[in-house]
């Protein structure tokens, strides 16, 4: 029997409408817009205005199946990476399932922070390769504002809110997924925490801790530099692969001079580093498919041709890790 193939039929992705620029944030806190674009890159991000989570990943669900001719039931998986889910139960993916009457598929949601849509999108290709339906749905989806403590301009000005996600399907053609390289290192988990809990009940009388996103922005810069190019060079190595065959390395977007560092350190242009950092910040587990959902609108990806590329991504955990694709 031929091996079960699969492919990514589909993008999609919402923002909230609302934008704010570094200029609006100057005047909730001190900072600049000197000081977020020299040492980010970034320029504006959108903000939620009340909505929440799941509210961002219906409509980039809607928007992934817009045109496409899909029958809802068809779809047997909905994975939805996120760290800053609604609530806990239930998840972001089983109200997704909802709202797009995905009456036949199993739901959850997978949290590695920032690396979670690479995470969701391994995971699901693995799973959907066993299912007797056709589709799997993967989305990434955050409301990072609401994991933020605004007095914290540190943290406060790096983040934005958004959704965006892929439909995966069994494919008769060529296999997309050729490589990976997955990580975590959990010693480093302190370098970013979010959403805490103590333990609190009849027993123990406990300080209840704050809960907000804290982050050692040098510690993880220097994780980042170090691990990304090592394990995109392990994808290529695997796959027998040079990066002048890649068309383009689409990195998560949290700050443009990691992608600038990483570009150099693999020897290659910037211009195969698609960036829209500068337009939404770092919108963790979101931040991948809305780059892939801009560059297919763009004509970029998904045009008549074969194309590789990598998505890589880091974040919380630590977690870290990179594919390889070859689509069309
Ligand atoms: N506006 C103005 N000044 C500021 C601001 C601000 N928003 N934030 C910090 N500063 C000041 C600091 O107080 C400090 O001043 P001091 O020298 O007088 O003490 C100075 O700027 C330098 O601060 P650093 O924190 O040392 O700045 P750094 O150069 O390290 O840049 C940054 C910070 C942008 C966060 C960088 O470390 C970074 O990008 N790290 C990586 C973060 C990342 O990639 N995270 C991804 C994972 S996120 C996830 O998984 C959800």
């Amino acid at each position: 029997m031929e091996p079960i193939k699969i492919k990514i039929h589909s993008t999609g992705k919402y923002v909230p409408e609302k934008k704010v620029s570094n200029d609006d944030l100057s005047k909730w806190m001190d900072t600049s817009h000197e000081w977020i674009y020299k040492r980010t890159g970034i320029v504006t991000r959108h903000l939620s205005e009340g909505e929440d989570t799941s509210d961002l990943c219906i409509k980039a669900s809607r928007n992934v199946l817009e045109g496409r001719s899909i029958d809802p039931e068809d779809i047997g998986l909905i994975i939805v990476a996120t760290m800053t889910p609604d609530g806990q139960s239930p998840s972001v993916a089983s109200k997704v399932q909802a709202a797009i009457k995905a009456t036949n598929a199993m739901a959850f949601d997978l949290n590695a922070a920032c690396s979670g849509f690479v995470y969701a999108l391994s995971t699901a290709e693995k799973m959907l390769r066993h299912m007797h339906l056709p589709y799997a749905l993967v989305l990434g989806g955050e409301v990072m504002s609401k994991a933020i403590d605004w007095s914290d301009r540190k943290t406060a000005v790096l983040f934005g809110d958004g959704a965006g996600g892929v439909l995966l399907k069994k494919s008769e053609e060529d296999e997309q997924f050729l490589t990976e390289d997955l990580h975590a290192n959990g010693n480093k988990g302190y370098a970013l925490t979010s959403g805490e809990k103590k333990v609190s009940n009849p027993l123990v009388d406990t300080q209840e801790a704050s809960g907000f996103l804290t982050m050692d922005g040098r510690e993880i810069f220097n994780f980042v530099t170090k691990s990304i190019p090592k394990s995109i060079n392990k994808v290529l190595t695997d796959n027998d692969t040079s990066i002048e065959e890649v068309d383009y390395v689409l990195l998560h977007q949290a700050n443009a001079r990691i992608i600038e560092i990483v570009a150099k350190k693999l020897g290659c242009s910037i211009d195969k580093f698609p960036m829209n950092i500068q337009t939404y910040g770092n919108t963790s587990a979101a931040s991948l498919p809305i780059l892939i959902d801009e560059l297919a609108k763009d004509n970029k990806l998904f045009i008549d041709k074969k194309q590789k590329i990598i998505l890589s991504a880091f974040g919380g955990g630590l977690t870290w890790g990179t594919l390889l694709l070859e689509i069309n």
